[in-house]
């Protein structure tokens, strides 16, 4: 072993500098398996697309986790969202749903057309995505992979893998819940689950269309065991099935329908179509409600705001356009109506099967035509012979009074079918006005559909 000081002095050099390099290189790839920087400054963008207003909720309260973390957080609805929006705001958590086929809400329209056509430079944004859908459709959460495809292409960073919600799934749910508490550092997790359904009693079942050839449409009222909600035509109607006894309570299934009323009636009211399964059977929610629940029965139900199906203010002319039950949601708006001072024109397009069986609500259509709060009433039915038209028809039809009240600023509803009416109605809606007119009416939100 060696005395000498300068040896001694450069063996501890070069052991230090051997350690440093070790460390060195542990830091990089720890920082290596981060896919990004978290942020720690604030400014956080929350956008979401919803069709029925379920993401929008979620958006929401995504929204207030964050600033209950401290963190700036800027809510916008993708209708309101430019490119430019996405790349100064560098942190981005999105909710999107899906809707049709596998296509992005009408409220995207605009950005999928204007942003997501091409890919775009993101390089330096980071974002999550929270991806509702329902795995019974075939293109399961269509829109949310198209997004997420876009966003990559473009070169944008993953904060995490991308959350996809089967049908409302409580635990992905709460996993996107998990992954803001390690975005935002705080482990306080608040109850995300859907408002509690509120207890109603079934007042009044009406069947509409006896001897129809179509399936039974039903009327249904509901009186609020504790005090009536507020809510506004366009909104929907959550119900809560039945739970068998030793079911957990925490699982109820629902189904949504269009609420044909408004608050001021005191009662919710829907309209509601006996569902027959393929082996005949009928379905859970309609089947229960039309046959089983008896008048007087205690019902699980809560109002759910659909935004996107809101009308404009009632000074504003306005085209409905549905079939079968799509006419409960056409209803409310028509209610709202003529409740209103200052109310517009006001033009409702119906089809339904025979003018003998399944003219729903034919009195108080008429009596609205009579007194004036309907400028407009034409309805078609498919199988009268000799006259036999569907919605679609009616519209093509009318193709140039359209385009004029268009013209004159009309908004536009279409309530019902999503097989059949709805596309149907689209193709004649894009032969009256043009296609390039009806995506500016889609994105500017005078073209709104709840379709099912
Ligand atoms: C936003 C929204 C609004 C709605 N508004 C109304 C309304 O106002 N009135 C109304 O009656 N219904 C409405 N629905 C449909 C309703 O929510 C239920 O899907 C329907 O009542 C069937 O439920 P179920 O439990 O009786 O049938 P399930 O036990 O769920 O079984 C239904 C059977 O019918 C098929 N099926 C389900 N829905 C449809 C459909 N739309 N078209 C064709 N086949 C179908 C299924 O594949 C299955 O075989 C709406 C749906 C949505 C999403
Ligand atoms: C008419 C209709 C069409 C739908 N189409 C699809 C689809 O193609 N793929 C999918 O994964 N989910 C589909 N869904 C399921 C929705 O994405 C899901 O219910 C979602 O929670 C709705 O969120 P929203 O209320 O924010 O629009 C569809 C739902 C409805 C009512």
């Amino acid at each position: 072993m060696t005395a000498d000081p300068i040896r001694w002095a450069w063996a501890a050099g070069l052991l230090l500098a051997w350690l440093g390099l070790i460390g060195l290189i542990v830091v990089l790839k720890r920082r290596a398996r981060r896919p990004v920087e978290t942020p720690t400054a604030d400014g956080w963008t929350v956008v979401f697309a919803s069709q029925t207003g379920f993401a929008e909720e979620l958006a929401v309260m995504t929204a207030q986790t964050l600033r209950q973390a401290g963190k700036a957080a800027r809510l916008i609805s993708i209708a309101d969202l430019d490119v430019s929006d996405v790349q100064q705001a560098r942190h981005l958590l999105w909710i999107v749903s899906t809707t049709g086929e596998g296509d992005a809400p009408d409220s995207a329209a605009r950005f999928v057309r204007r942003a997501m056509a091409t890919p775009t430079e993101l390089e330096g944004v980071a974002y999550g995505l929270l991806s509702l859908g329902d795995r019974s459709y075939r293109q399961y959460c269509g829109f949310g992979r198209a997004l997420d495809g876009w966003l990559r292409r473009s070169r944008a960073s993953v904060l995490f893998d991308p959350v996809e919600v089967d049908n409302g799934d409580a635990g992905a749910i709460r996993h996107w819940q998990h992954q803001l508490g390690l975005l935002t550092g705080s482990t306080a997790q608040p109850d995300w689950a859907p408002a509690a359904l509120d207890r109603w009693t079934l007042i009044e079942r009406r069947l509409l269309n006896p001897g129809s050839p179509g399936g039974q449409a039903w009327h249904l009222a509901f009186q609020p065991l504790d005090g009536v909600p507020d809510w506004q035509a366009g909104d929907i109607a959550e119900i809560g099935l039945p739970v068998a006894a030793g079911q957990d309570q925490t699982t109820i299934a629902t189904r949504e329908y269009s609420v044909a009323s408004l608050p001021s009636d005191g009662r919710i009211e829907l309209l509601v179509r006996l569902m027959m399964r393929p082996d005949g059977s009928p379905g859970l929610a309609s089947g229960w409600l039309t046959q089983e629940a008896a008048i007087g029965d205690e019902v699980a139900l809560r109002v759910r705001a659909n935004r996107g199906f809101h009308g404009p203010s009632a000074d504003v002319p306005l085209i409905l356009i549905g079939n079968g039950t799509g006419l409960a949601g056409l209803r409310a708006h028509v209610k709202a109506r003529a409740r209103a001072a200052n109310r517009g024109q006001t033009w409702l397009l119906f089809g339904e099967r025979t003018s003998a069986h399944d003219a729903f609500y034919d009195d108080e259509l008429t009596a609205w035509r009579t007194s004036g709060v309907l400028t407009r009433l034409d309805r078609a039915y498919s199988r009268d012979s000799g006259d036999g038209r569907y919605v679609q028809q009616l519209v093509a039809e009318q193709s140039d009074q359209i385009a004029d009240w268009v013209e004159r600023g009309a908004v536009i509803l279409v309530c019902g079918s999503l097989e059949g009416m709805a596309p149907g109605v689209h193709a004649a809606l894009e032969a009256a006005l043009g296609t390039e007119r009806l995506i500016e009416l889609t994105e500017t939100g005078r073209y709104r559909r709840d379709v099912y």
